[in-house]
């Protein structure tokens, strides 16, 4: 039994004749496919193109927002079946649901590893069958992308982002003495770092710091926490932290913005009124980020461009699903090395919100 619901989707979508309101449903209630690539198989007609997705954790606010734009992408398109795995932080799990897509016979993968230094199982079986890959958002190593030449990867320039950030961060500081709130000359930072052994939280560590510090910021490192991208453990770790340094922490960078929303969590269950708050950074620009920073609440965070990517992801998978080729879509994205579309990184702050809550 065990073994059927890993096999489930979390959700299918028959294009166009799908709402985005019923993906939400869907998610929610956790209801089986309503179509996809095993009821699909036998009728379709042959131009129709069957997409199998598999991500890391579809509870991850990021991601999540992420699949609503690429299930939007298809809503236009009436000859695409889509159906989406939830992998649930287990790559077994994911494994077994690449396997299964394969044999209902999907004509691309996307795959949102949840180990990225371990595709060796998704990559053996799609290579066996011939279908193509397309990693998104979790970078493998280069060496395993170049295992075959229908391995793609879509999504973002982690060190553009660590600098946007860290930009951000020094702008703030040089240009807001009363961020130096002890008055000693340094900036007293803590930073909220994601999963270990993640491209996003070890480059965007390393490159906002070094970024703010190139800057002409001088610092001094209160400590890190890693949090896993998640809202409420870094609300927990950002609680100890105030616990030990009271309002000493004049700098907050988060790797992503539900973290930077926990240390704001954390600041307002402590009681700290918000001018004794630090300045706190971002990166993502969700829903959720975005009206933190409209609110005040987070100075700044940096745009992960989830349309672009979901775009970029659909119109890879579609055209290689057919047949052709990634350099045909060289006039819409930048492609690199045959195998890498990476979209670019934004910075947001109070000045320009509004372009992004519009979106
Ligand atoms: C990052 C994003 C995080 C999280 C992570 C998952 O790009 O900034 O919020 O979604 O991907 O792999
Ligand atoms: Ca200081």
């Amino acid at each position: 039994m065990k073994d059927l619901f890993l096999k489930k989707p979390y959700v299918a979508i028959r294009k166009s004749s799908r709402h985005l309101l019923v993906l939400v449903c869907v998610l929610m209630l956790s209801v089986p496919a309503l179509s996809g690539c095993t009821s699909q198989s036998a009728a379709r007609p042959s131009d129709k193109i069957k997409v199998g997705v598999t991500i890391y954790d579809q509870y991850d606010t990021f991601l999540s927002q992420y699949m609503e734009c690429f299930t939007k992408e298809l809503e236009a398109d009436e000859d695409v079946d889509v159906v989406v795995y939830n992998a649930s932080q287990s790559q077994q799990t994911q494994n077994s649901q690449v396997k299964k897509m394969i044999e209902d016979g999907c004509d691309v993968i996307c795959v949102n590893l949840v180990d990225r230094t371990d595709p060796s199982t998704v990559i053996d079986a799609a290579k066996k069958a011939d279908v193509p890959i397309i990693f998104f958002n979790r970078e493998l190593v280069e060496g395993d992308i170049g295992r075959w030449n229908r391995l793609f990867y879509v999504g973002a320039d982690a060190a553009q982002s660590g600098i946007l950030e860290g930009e951000l961060a020094a702008s703030t500081c040089l240009s807001d003495k009363s961020i130096d709130r002890n008055g000693d000359g340094k900036i007293q930072y803590i930073v909220l770092e994601g999963e270990a052994g993640h491209q996003d939280a070890i480059v965007r560590t390393e490159y906002s710091v070094d970024t703010l510090i190139k800057k002409g910021v001088e610092v001094d490192k209160l400590g890190y926490a890693i949090a896993n991208w998640n809202r409420a453990q870094a609300q927990t770790k950002v609680t100890s932290f105030i616990e030990n340094y009271g309002d000493g922490i004049e700098l907050i960078m988060s790797n992503n913005d539900d973290m930077a929303l926990g240390a704001i969590d954390a600041y307002e269950a402590a009681g700290i009124l918000k001018s004794d708050w630090p300045a706190i950074f971002g990166i993502d620009g969700t829903s959720v980020g975005l009206e933190a920073v409209r609110d005040d609440k987070m100075t700044g965070t940096v745009y992960n461009d989830k349309e672009g990517q979901a775009q970029a992801m659909y119109r890879l998978a579609v055209t290689i699903a057919r047949g052709g080729s990634i350099e045909e879509l060289s006039d819409e994205f930048e492609i690199t090395d045959g195998k890498y579309i990476r979209l670019s990184y934004e910075k947001i702050t109070a000045t320009n919100i509004n372009k992004y809550l519009s979106r």
